[in-house]
This record gives C-alpha cells, structure tokens and sequence, in this order.
C-alpha cells in the first residue's frame, strides 16, 4: 500500500456495528443472539447484504460457515482470511466476534476504494456459533472445519430443549452433509482474526494494538450431581444428600485448584448451575453445573482438572451423591504463525500504532483454524477490559486503529 492514510469510514462501521447490535433477542443495550435463533438468522442475513453490496462472492457450508470472497487476479492461490464470529452469549454487548466481521469487511471495503487489487483473492468468514450456549460446546463451525469436531460427534448435539444439531441447522435453512464441512489444510494461505481484547491490558498500558502470539487453552465439562430431594421441612439433617451442598462444594474445589495453581493465567468458572426441582422447600436432587477452565499452560491446566475429579470422587463418597462428568473439550493451546505476526507488526509500525505482543485468554476460532492455516489475531482495547456484559465498549478510534492495520496486513499478504 502506497497510502498511510486509508480511506477508513469509521462512521459507516461504527453505524453497521450499531445496526448490528438492534438485532437481538434481548431489548437493547442487550445483545443476544444464540445460533439458529430468530436473531442470529437475521442478523447473518444482514451481514450477508453488507458483503453482497460490497461485490463478495459468497457461500455457505452446512452448518452455515460464510465466506464472503473478494476474488483475486490468480484464482490459483489459496485465499488470505479474515473474521470472526456474530453470535452472541446472552446478556452479551455488540463488539465481541463483530468486530472482526464487520472490520474485516471495512478493510476489505477501504482496500477497493484505494483501487487495490488483491493477487490472493481476501476471504471474509463469518464462523456458526463460536459461543457455546446452544450446544454446549464452543467454536462450532470453525471446530467442524478444522475436523476437530466429527460429524458423527456433532449429530449427538443438542440444546437444553432436546432439540438436536441436525433438526435445528435444517430448520434455519443450511442443508448438505456434515461431511462437507471439514476443510482441507492450506484453504488458507493465511488468516487474521480481529477481536477485542476481553482483558484490560492495551488499554491500561494504553497501547493501539495488541499481536497475539498464543490462545489459551480451554477446557469445559458437564457434571451431573444425583442426590436425594424430599420435603425441605420434613427431612432431618442427617442423612441427606444435597445435590446442591454437594455442587456448591464442587464449585468451591474448582476455586481453590485455579488459585493454587501458582499462576495468574489459570482461571476456572462454573457459569450455569441448574436444579431440579428448583423448589424452595425440596431438597435438591439433581444439579448440573459446568465448568471452564483455562490456561495458557496445558499441563497446569489439566492439573486442575485433576484436581476437580479427586474432589468429585471424595464429595460423592463424603455425601452420598453420585456425580458423573463428562469432558466437552479440552482443547491444545495456539500458537500463532511468526511470519504473519511480522507482517502486523510491520503495518502497525507504518500505520503510526503502538503495539505489543501479548496471550490471549478468551477462547476464539482462531484456534482451530489454526489446524488448517498459518493464523495470528489482531487485538484492540476495550474499556476496562469488560466483555460478555451489555456495557462492553471499544472506542471509534480504537476499532479504527485495529481496522487500519488489519487492511494494511490483508494488502501485504494478498499482494
Ligand atoms: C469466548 O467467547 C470465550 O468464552 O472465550
Ligand atoms: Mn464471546
Ligand atoms: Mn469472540
């Protein structure tokens, strides 16, 4: 690229962002959109009409991954990716995953209006369900793609209505076989996701872009508590088994092994907790509660794991309870493609950005198409470092920031 100054519309962004954000389960600020909802199919076809007025070729595989293609002079080489995810958790906000759609799309849009014509075609790719609150399970679509996640494994999905991956994907319109979707390695030559930060550290070190050189590695599990319910009144102390008691010390262990895992990067979380009856005067009989926990260092990681199972199997002997487990994923740690790394570094340096290199600790599909590409993420700021919440916010400038240097990249890489 010849300019320093891209023609970036910050306002057409930040207003398609907006857009974006009215599309929701919930009344806004709140954003929800859970994959296959009612929400997240209008929300892809607006993006989708975004791409097409932008001229992108687009497709759509099964389990309905987008790519949005903006074709190269030599079709013969493999593509340069970008993008991200625009499903939301539930009470989520609007930038999370978006980002990385809708300025993957603005790099794109600024590199057509400079007249820049890509060698490698730049494919923008909007992943199915990066969020793991309808089946469980996170980074579905790019799961899938990378063969991680087989099609006999995903027939077996279902959400918390029974309803299952198959009935659900045919509903919202994306038909052909599981099959298809696994892509070979090399689909891309390379790929940058965009994101946000979701941690506090370029904003407070106030630094423009964050190069990410590994992701995390997540695990999570479902556990099934089986106790005794009864009358909450008639029922003595002795004897009982609380399925409740019982997960609230589960939880309690969790806690503790992340704290005492001697390092700041482990963190554990159980974000759903259901029981059965749910009835303010019967004992608890069944629980289920989930548990994620993280590390950027495996072995640490699943001594924590570890050190869950020993608690389940003295809680369960100590009370009386049955508990059973089973592990949703418990996926590798990434670490990202130097050369590419360089290639951001370089823009930001032209593009007046400060940077720094940095992990990141929320999951994203980077992860696993980087089982099939050469792959580095893209971080800018968000306030205070909040994500997840209706109150998430990255600043104009600062999306701007990531924007520009994320078309600078595409440009070098596709050039
Ligand atoms: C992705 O949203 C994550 O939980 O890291
Ligand atoms: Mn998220
Ligand atoms: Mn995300």
């Amino acid at each position: 690229m010849t300019t320093t100054r891209p023609p970036l519309s910050i306002d057409r962004l930040i207003g398609e962002l907006q857009s974006l954000a009215q599309i929701s389960e919930a009344a806004p600020p709140v954003v929800t959109r859970v994959v296959f909802g009612e929400a997240d199919l209008r929300a892809r076809a607006y993006v989708r009409a975004l791409c097409e007025e932008a001229g992108l070729t687009i497709q759509v595989d099964a389990i309905g991954n987008t790519f949005a293609r903006w074709q190269g002079s030599d079709p013969a080489l493999a593509p340069i990716g970008t993008g991200s995810h625009i499903d939301a958790i539930p009470n989520a906000g609007l930038y999370d995953g978006c980002v990385g759609v809708l300025g993957g799309l603005e790099a794109i849009r600024v590199l057509q209006q400079l007249g820049f014509k890509p060698r490698r075609s730049i494919e923008l790719v909007i992943f199915t369900a990066e969020e793991p609150t309808r089946f469980g399970i996170g980074c579905l679509g790019s799961r899938m793609m990378a063969g991680v996640l087989t099609p006999e494994k995903a027939l077996t999905l279902h959400d918390k209505d029974a309803r299952g991956l198959e009935e659900l994907r045919a509903q919202a319109g994306f038909t052909g076989t599981l099959e298809s979707v696994a892509l070979p390695a090399g689909r891309w030559h390379q790929f940058i996701e965009l994101h946000i930060e979701q941690g506090p550290v370029l904003e407070d070190e106030r630094i423009d872009v964050g190069l990410v050189t590994h992701i995390a590695a997540p695990a999570s599990q479902r556990i099934t508590i089986e106790g005794e319910g009864g009358h909450a009144g008639g029922k003595l102390m002795p004897g009982r088994k609380d399925a409740l008691a019982a997960a609230a010390e589960l939880i309690l262990a969790l806690e503790a092994a992340a704290k005492a895992s001697g390092a700041i990067d482990t963190v554990a979380t159980v974000g759903v907790c259901e029981v059965f009856p749910g009835a303010v005067n019967s004992i608890p009989s069944r629980v289920l509660i989930t548990t994620d926990v993280r590390d950027i260092d495996r072995a640490r990681r699943d001594r924590v794991l570890d050190a869950l199972q020993t608690a389940c199997k003295q809680v369960s002997g100590r009370r009386g309870v049955k508990i059973i487990t089973e592990l949703i994923n418990a996926d590798p740690p990434t670490v990202c493609d130097p050369a590419i790394l360089d290639a951001l570094e370089e823009s930001a340096k032209a593009a007046g950005k400060t940077y720094k290199r940095m992990v990141a600790r929320a999951y994203h599909d980077s992860s696993f198409v980087a089982c099939i590409a050469p792959l580095a993420m893209l971080f800018i700021p968000c306030r205070g470092g909040i994500s997840h919440r209706p109150d998430e916010y990255a600043s104009p400038e600062w999306i701007g920031g990531g924007v520009h240097v994320l078309a600078r990249t595409l440009a070098e890489l596709a050039s």
